[in-house]
């Protein structure tokens, strides 16, 4: 059972703490994972919002916890472990000496982990301050938000400077992708099935795509997003660590140095796309107005409010990892805002048959096909060719076995990723956090993608409620590939 600890969220009364951080540490608590006699500060900047914070806490639990997830039972107890505080994270007045002297009043042993919610630029100032006010002690560590920086060099230094005042092994890069219990169940259903192992690779395998579509728009966040984009907000983090686990060889251990060492040779081996390379093999996407789900929504011009931008809502990649183990295998990467469904998923298809004995009266026969599926429904689906069992003609045709692992486990437990990743912080582990090595090589194979977008080109349009530009299939079809887009068949 973990030790108590002590976290204190930077931003507290954000978006990010109250949809997702408080959210995440009520149900610690209610599933008994949250040691009694820890702490949960959320810092704000003004004394009146300290004053209504509990208040402000309490709505949004209501508000953003599952249906039938809040009691007022729970919550009374939940209640009594926050201790919102003031602090100013560009300042460091004597708010700070006070937080200071709330962390001291338990044992110095006790774990403290400072949640920077926070926007990167402020990362350095918060960190200079905690360290100047004394309120990093040996056990103390440092959670930081993806994205970090917005190219090679802002996350070189955004790195920098946090290792001024934390130690590596102190810092925890969150992507909260990592934290899904049914990411970490891709590794377990590739490092513990010999059938899956021995099959993964060139010799077996066509090609793999893997798809983050949303049907969610701005929500708010134009400020950010237009600057980001799909590449900065979802491929150089989600996509490329959901690549790192779909590729990479088996760690020597499931211990955090092993497992990053496997991710950052695929990072290292994947195939630079520089120049002109970036228009053959990816396509840019921006959202115009469109039907999602019966609806008719806005194109992103509109929810941006502004004439035009260039900002990529979509993103489809033809990536190659240079490898023996994945030569001339191309991976597909697909992401991208007011698609048709909300879907995470890894699709492996395998190699074709290499002889049909069948002849061409039997039915096409399809290669098999692996659909890993990561959200909203937690399923693994493997499609086989059979003989049609219900005539005396030979006759072939797909099937599919469907695991639909949410259905496998209804103990109440309900899976969230900032809560396993909150709560692996304060026991110190940092298996799922990611290493400053694999953040400058994510950039280093983004940072020539947005130069030549800069230089040249225009996103393609594509219909909200639609799977992406025309451009993209056509990506494929160069390749006589298609895109597999959830509610297919498998
Ligand atoms: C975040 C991105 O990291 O991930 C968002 O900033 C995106 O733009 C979100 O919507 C998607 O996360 P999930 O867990 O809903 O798939």
């Amino acid at each position: 059972m973990l030790n108590p600890f002590d976290i204190v969220i930077f931003g507290g009364g954000g978006d990010l703490a109250l949809r997702k951080l408080l959210p995440a540490m009520y149900r610690a608590y209610q599933e008994g994972n949250l040691p009694q006699g820890s702490r949960i500060l959320p810092t704000v900047r003004e004394e009146s919002k300290r004053a209504e914070y509990i208040e402000t806490a309490h709505e949004a639990l209501k508000e953003f916890l599952s249906k039938g997830e809040f009691n007022a039972k729970d919550w009374k107890a939940f209640s009594a472990c926050l201790v919102p505080v003031v602090t100013n994270v560009t300042e460091a007045d004597d708010d700070w000496d006070k937080l200071k002297a709330i962390l001291d009043e338990h044992d110095v042993s006790k774990s403290r982990v400072f949640y920077l919610s926070l926007p990167p630029a402020v990362y350095g100032s918060c960190c200079e301050i905690l360290s100047s006010k004394g309120l990093i002690t040996e056990t103390s560590r440092v959670v930081v938000e993806k994205p970090i920086g917005y190219c090679g060099n802002s996350a070189e230094e955004i790195n920098a400077k946090i290792a001024e005042f934390f130690k590596e092994d102190q810092i925890f890069r969150i992507d909260h992708y990592l934290g899904k219990e049914t990411v970490q169940n891709l590794m377990a259903l590739r490092f513990s099935n010999s059938l899956f192992e021995n099959m993964w690779d060139a010799k077996s395998i066509d090609n793999i795509q893997i798809s983050l579509s949303e049907t969610v728009g701005l929500e708010s966040r134009a400020g950010f997003y237009d600057k980001a984009g799909a590449l900065r907000d979802m491929v150089q983090n989600h996509l490329l660590q959901l690549l790192c686990l779909v590729a990479m060889e088996s760690p020597n251990k499931l211990n955090a140095n092993s497992i990053r060492t496997e991710k950052l040779k695929v990072l290292e081996s994947l195939r630079p796309l520089m120049s002109t390379d970036v228009d053959d093999n990816i396509v840019r996407g921006q959202y115009v107005p469109g039907d999602l789900d019966g609806k008719i929504v806005p194109g992103y011009l509109e929810e941006l409010n502004e004439g035009s931008s260039k900002t990529e809502t979509f993103v489809a990649i033809r990536a190659h990892i240079d490898n023996w183990r994945w030569a001339g295998v191309p991976f597909y990467l697909r992401t991208g805002k007011r698609m048709a469904k909300r879907c995470a998923e890894i699709v492996v298809e395998y190699k074709k048959v290499s002889h049909n004995v069948y002849g061409d009266n039997v039915g096409k026969i399809e290669p098999n096909r692996l659909v890993i599926r990561l959200q909203p429904e937690e399923t693994i689906q493997l499609t086989l060719m059979s003989k049609r069992l219900d005539n005396l003609e030979m006759q072939l045709e797909p099937v599919t076995m469907n695991i639909e692992l949410s259905q496998a486990y209804s103990n109440g437990f309900h899976s969230d990723a900032y809560k396993r990743l909150m709560l692996d912080a304060a026991a110190n582990n940092p298996s799922l956090f990611i290493h400053r090595d694999e953040v400058r090589q994510a950039w280093k194979w983004i940072d020539p993608i947005v130069e030549r977008w800069q230089e040249k080109g225009n996103p393609s349009l594509y219909r909200a409620g639609s799977w992406g530009p025309d451009d993209a299939d056509e990506l494929l079809a160069e390749k006589n590939h298609v895109w597999f887009n959830t509610g297919d068949k498998a």
